[in-house]
């Protein structure tokens, strides 16, 4: 049986790493060779529970810290039959972040378990690769100041990193770490090769369950 479904690839790391930059550059050079390709981000700001959480960022409201993982993670399951629908379209989705952002964000704050924060996340489509932007902290600061938002400061984002390479042990996800200290070009070209593998492997397998 052939599925000739597109391949869902993510992108992560910490602020700075240059995720976003790298998504667009990616499913530019995608439609350029001719397949179909499309981006996605999470946080997505546009729905309604998007909103909360874009207010919540911006610090216009305080949500407890359970309360805002938990909207983080609905604003993901919320795109689901979108996600799939495109998949099976045969589009390849470039995603800004996804449920290892969720876990490695709330994880970074006092009180929450590695194993707590998973939960709301599991069985949501499992990515076909999930490629870490890797950047020290030391560099990242020389990128210049941190924004304004809740969770820019350089102490909360060591930890979010320490979050991320726990994550990275979990052998179940497809991880490659990329060295993102490089310039835009070269990790573009990393990034291509190591998509134009996963796309051709995943296109006649079914699309799996994270974390399950
Ligand atoms: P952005 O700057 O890429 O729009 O991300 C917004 C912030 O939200 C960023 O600091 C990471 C954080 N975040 C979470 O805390 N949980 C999540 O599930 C996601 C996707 C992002």
């Amino acid at each position: 049986m052939s599925y000739r479904r597109g391949a869902l690839i993510v992108l992560e790391g910490v602020d700075k790493a240059g995720k976003t930059t790298q998504c667009k550059q990616l499913v530019h050079a995608l439609q350029q060779s001719g397949r179909p390709a499309e981006m996605m981000r999470f946080p997505d700001r546009t729905t309604q529970i998007g909103q909360l959480i874009s207010c919540y960022l911006e610090k216009k409201n305080n949500l407890e810290d359970h309360t805002v993982h938990l909207l983080f993670s609905a604003n993901r399951w919320e795109m689901v039959p979108l996600i799939k629908k495109k998949l099976d379209q045969g589009i390849i989705l470039v995603v800004d972040r996804y449920a290892f952002s969720g876990v490695a964000f709330t994880s970074a704050k006092p009180g929450f378990t590695l194993e707590w924060c998973k939960q709301p996340d599991v069985g949501l489509p499992k990515p076909d690769l999930v490629m870490f932007l890797q950047l020290n902290p030391n560099v990242a600061a020389e990128r210049g100041e941190f924004g304004t938002e809740r969770y820019e400061t350089s102490v909360f984002q060591r930890t979010v990193q320490q979050r991320f390479e726990q994550l990275m042990k979990d052998t179940s996800v497809n991880w490659k770490v990329i060295d993102a200290a490089r310039s835009i070009e070269e990790v573009h070209n990393d990034i291509k090769v190591l998509c134009e593998n996963s796309i051709n492997a995943s296109e006649n397998l079914p699309l799996g369950e994270l974390w399950k």
